[in-house]
C-alpha cells in the first residue's frame, strides 16, 4: 500500500505504541488524528508532534465511538485508515471473584467490542472511496498463547486476532486491506499493575513497532508479528498447552 498521502485516525494515539505510530506515520507524510480519554495526554501527543489532530472519545462508549466516527468523517472526509490500537490491560483474579471486571473500565468493550464496532462503522465509509484503505488491528503475542494473570486481555486479543482474519477474508475483493500487528512485550503504560508492584520493565521500544507497522503496510505484509512474539505463534502451534505452562512459570520467575 501506500504509505503517504493517507489519512488517519489512530485510537489511544496519545502514549506508548499508538504515540509512537503516529510520530511514524506523520514523519511518512501522513495526516494522523489520535483519541484518547485524558486530554493531558492529548496535549502532550501535540507537543511532542505538532501536526496531529486530536479528539478526547472514550472508546468503550457506543455512543463516543459513533461521536468519533461523525466528527471524522465530517472534519476529515479522505479519512481511508482506521488503527484500532487502545487497548488496556488488567490483572484479574477469578480466585477472589474477579474484582475489577466490571468495574469503571472495560477491556472487552475497549479492546474487543470497540474495534469490531469501529470497523463496522468505517468499513461502508471506506468501501466509497476511490483509493486503497486500511483497517489495521493491533493484538499481541499473548493472542496466540494467554498468561494467566491477565486472562480477560488474553480473550480479547485472541478474539481481535480471530475478527482480524475473518474481515481480512470478507474484504479480500475490496480496495479495504485488513492487517494485524501483534507486538510482543513493548514499554508502556499497559503494564501499571505490574509497575506498581514494582516488578522491573522489561519489554522493546514502542518505536520498533511503529516502524514494523510501516513496513507492514508498504509490503502489504497482512500479519506482522513483532519480535518475540512469533516464538508464542509458532509456540500456539507445536504444543500450546506446554508453553503456555511455561510463559506462566516464567512469568511468575520461578
Ligand atoms: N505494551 C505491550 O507490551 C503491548 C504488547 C502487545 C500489544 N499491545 C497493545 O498495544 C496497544 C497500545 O498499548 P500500549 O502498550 O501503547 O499502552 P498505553 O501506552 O497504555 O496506550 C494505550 C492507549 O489507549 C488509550 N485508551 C485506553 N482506553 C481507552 C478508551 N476507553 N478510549 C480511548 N482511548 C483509550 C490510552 O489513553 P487514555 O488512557 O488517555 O484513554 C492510551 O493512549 C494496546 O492495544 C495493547 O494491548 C501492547
Amino acid at each position: 500500500m501506500q504509505t503517504t498521502k493517507n489519512t488517519i485516525l489512530i485510537t489511544g494515539g496519545s502514549t506508548g505504541i499508538g504515540l509512537a505510530m503516529a510520530e511514524t506515520f506523520v514523519k511518512a507524510g501522513n495526516e494522523v488524528l489520535i483519541c484518547g480519554r485524558r486530554e493531558s495526554k492529548l496535549l502532550e501527543a501535540k507537543r511532542k508532534v505538532p501536526q496531529l489532530h486530536t479528539r478526547i472519545c472514550d472508546i468503550a462508549n457506543k455512543s463516543e465511538r459513533e461521536e468519533l466516527y461523525r466528527w471524522t468523517t465530517s472534519e476529515f472526509p479522505h479519512i481511508n485508515m482506521l488503527f484500532n490500537n487502545a487497548g488496556i490491560q488488567k490483572e484479574i483474579d477469578f480466585l477472589t471473584g474477579a474484582p475489577g471486571l466490571y468495574d469503571d473500565e472495560s477491556e472487552i468493550e475497549t479492546n474487543l467490542a470497540a474495534s469490531i464496532h469501529l470497523s463496522a462503522l468505517f468499513i461502508p465509509y471506506f468501501l466509497q472511496q476511490k483509493k486503497e484503505c486500511a483497517v489495521v488491528n493491533i493484538t499481541s503475542g499473548l493472542a496466540f498463547v494467554p498468561l494467566k494473570i491477565v486472562p480477560v486481555y488474553c480473550a480479547t486479543k485472541a478474539g481481535l486476532h480471530s475478527f482480524t482474519m475473518s474481515l481480512r477474508s470478507q474484504l479480500a475483493k475490496t480496495n479495504v486491506h485488513v492487517f494485524e500487528i501483534a507486538p510482543p512485550i513493548v514499554k508502556t503504560e499497559l503494564h501499571r499493575e505490574a509497575k506498581a508492584r514494582k516488578q522491573s520493565q522489561r519489554g522493546i521500544p514502542a518505536s520498533t513497532v511503529a516502524k514494523a507497522a510501516l513496513k507492514a503496510l508498504k509490503n502489504n505484509q497482512y500479519e506482522t508479528i513483532v519480535g518475540q512474539a512469533k516464538v508464542l505463534k509458532g509456540a500456539s502451534r507445536i504444543a500450546p498447552g506446554f508453553f503456555h505452562h511455561l510463559l506462566n512459570k516464567v512469568a511468575a520467575g520461578q
